[in-house]
């Protein structure tokens, strides 16, 4: 029987096709999968379409390390019915995607995916045009060149992803090059919540594909009822058109970027804001709050004046009491990336929603207690989608980019994401509410930016049932 993409899937209770898509489906995806410790490979397939024995062996010989969505899910079910939330006494998760180019060493037509962002690849101009994206000369180098594949490894306990690691090394021959590694390794707080570099809670609002995660949800973590999380299973899967049956073989499609963060760039930014408008005593942290619309504990600007979240952090709630935008800035970077309803453009919420992904990034490099380092730190943005145009090309354009979104009457001209932003010549000015709740708004130069994209792709993370039929 056919399932319904439509809808959240109930994994618990998933027979006939939906069962089977579970298990042909790479892990991650649905779900994140713990990689607190994670490696990735940058791949180059050497050999072209007439030869393509080696490449083909790689991508076989990888499958018996690899866990499909099912497994995970019981996994994660058996840790918590044993009472434990630890995940370290099981295999780490090793995910594999191909670039258009890797498909064709491959002999093998990407025709058949329909995703446009997908088939230019991020080096394109066009892409780079679109996103405002950096010269590739000012890519690292393991960016620069045609990339045809990506292996992650990741886990809960260093020894054994590196164990991992060594075996998916232990594939690769004379003729397939790694042209790039990443390490990403998870930071933490006081109160073991993940981070970012510049110390907020991240990870936190995402997409909810399963009917067992909304459940929690709305009974253990906060409720659902301003916001829904829920997204159909179409909002990140794909049919696999290359594998033996579209039917029950789902992929998605993945984007990773390198996001450096200049540490010391955006402390000042905090600083410089939490001047110009007065700000006084604790009330200086709010500055930082309206750059990226959550204090660094993670509760949410719009909601509260101060900081003081519970674990896990709110997340139901939308933008419905600060129309006018006076508690927190539209610039704000998760206002920009999800207005929850209060963008502009005039679209219904129901549309606006499906703009949004799965974020597995992690954060990479390595910084000592007090270091506020000007690079080599930063963020692995991941993600997955079902259409990379419509998700993650049009929030970094047409929200992150966009100074004048939203722009629901015209006036303000909200400037560009304050975290993300990127944009060609000066950043322009926004207007900040100096006072939380009170409309009267004070207009600041902009910052500097304080992130920079080293490069990235777009992939396709295949069914376990194609990449078992090469
Ligand atoms: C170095 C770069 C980045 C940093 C430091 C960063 C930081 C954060 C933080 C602290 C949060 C709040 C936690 C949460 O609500 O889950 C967040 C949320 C979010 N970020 Fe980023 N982020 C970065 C890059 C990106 C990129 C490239 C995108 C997409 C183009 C993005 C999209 C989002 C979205 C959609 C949310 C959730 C907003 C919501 O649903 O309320 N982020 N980010």
């Amino acid at each position: 029987m056919p399932f319904d993409l439509t809808r959240p899937l109930s994994w618990k209770t998933a027979t006939g096709d939906a069962d089977t898509m579970l298990q042909n489906l790479q892990a991650n995806i649905l779900k994140g999968h713990v990689r607190e410790h994670l490696h990735i490979l940058l791949l180059h397939f050497d050999k072209g379409p007439e030869d393509p024995a080696e490449a083909r062996a790689l991508l076989t010989g990888l499958v018996p390390l690899m866990k499909s969505a099912k497994t995970h899910l019981h996994e994660v079910r058996d840790f918590k019915q044993n009472g434990s939330k630890d995940e370290s006494d099981t295999p780490p998760y090793v995910g594999v995607g191909l670039t258009k180019a890797g498909y064709e060493r491959l002999n093998l037509s990407a025709e058949a995916f329909s995703d446009d962002a997908f088939k230019r690849g991020m080096r394109a101009d066009e892409t780079r045009a679109n996103l405002k994206d950096p010269e590739i000369a000012q890519w690292e180098a393991g960016y620069q060149e045609e990339i045809h594949a990506i292996v992650l490894v990741g886990g809960d306990k260093p020894g054994s992803v590196v164990t991992t690691l060594r075996e998916v090394e232990d594939l690769l021959t004379d003729s397939i090059r790694v042209l790039g590694r990443e390490t990403g390794r998870g930071l933490h707080d006081a109160a073991n919540r993940g981070i970012e570099h510049f110390g907020y809670v991240d990870g936190r609002s995402q997409p909810l594909f399963l009917t067992e995660d909304l459940e929690e949800e709305g009974s253990r973590n906060g409720g659902t009822s301003v916001w829904d999380p829920g997204q159909g299973l179409e909002r990140v899967l794909v049919a696999d058109p290359l594998a033996p049956n579209p039917a029950t073989d789902f992929g998605s499609y993945f984007v990773l970027r390198k996001l450096e963060q200049n540490v010391r760039v955006f402390r000042q930014a905090e600083e410089d804001l939490a001047d110009a408008l007065n700000l006084e005593g604790s009330d200086r942290e709010r500055a930082g709050a309206m750059l990226v619309g959550r204090f660094k504990d993670g509760t949410p600007l719009t909601l509260e004046a101060t900081p003081g979240a519970h674990n896990p952090v709110m997340n139901d709630f939308n933008y419905n009491d600060d129309l006018a935008a006076d508690k927190c800035p539209f610039q704000a970077h998760i206002r920009k990336t999800n207005p929850r309803g209060s963008g502009g453009f005039g679209v219904p919420l129901e549309k606006e929603r499906r703009h949004l992904m799965a974020r597995r990034g992690q954060t990479y490099g390595e910084r000592s207690d007090g270091d506020l380092p000007e690079s080599g730190v930063g963020l692995l943005f991941m993600a997955f989608n079902s259409d990379l145009v419509d998700q993650f090309e049009f929030t970094q354009h047409s929200w992150a980019n966009n100074a004048r979104f939203p722009d629901p009457h015209g006036e303000p001209n909200p400037g560009l994401d304050q975290v993300i932003g990127q944009g060609e010549g000066s950043r322009p000015p926004a207007t900040w509410p100096r006072v939380w709740g009170e409309e009267e708004g004070q207009e600041v130069p902009a910052m500097a930016q304080a992130v920079t994209m080293k490069g990235g792709e777009y992939f396709f993370m295949p069914s376990l049932s194609f990449l078992r039929s090469l």
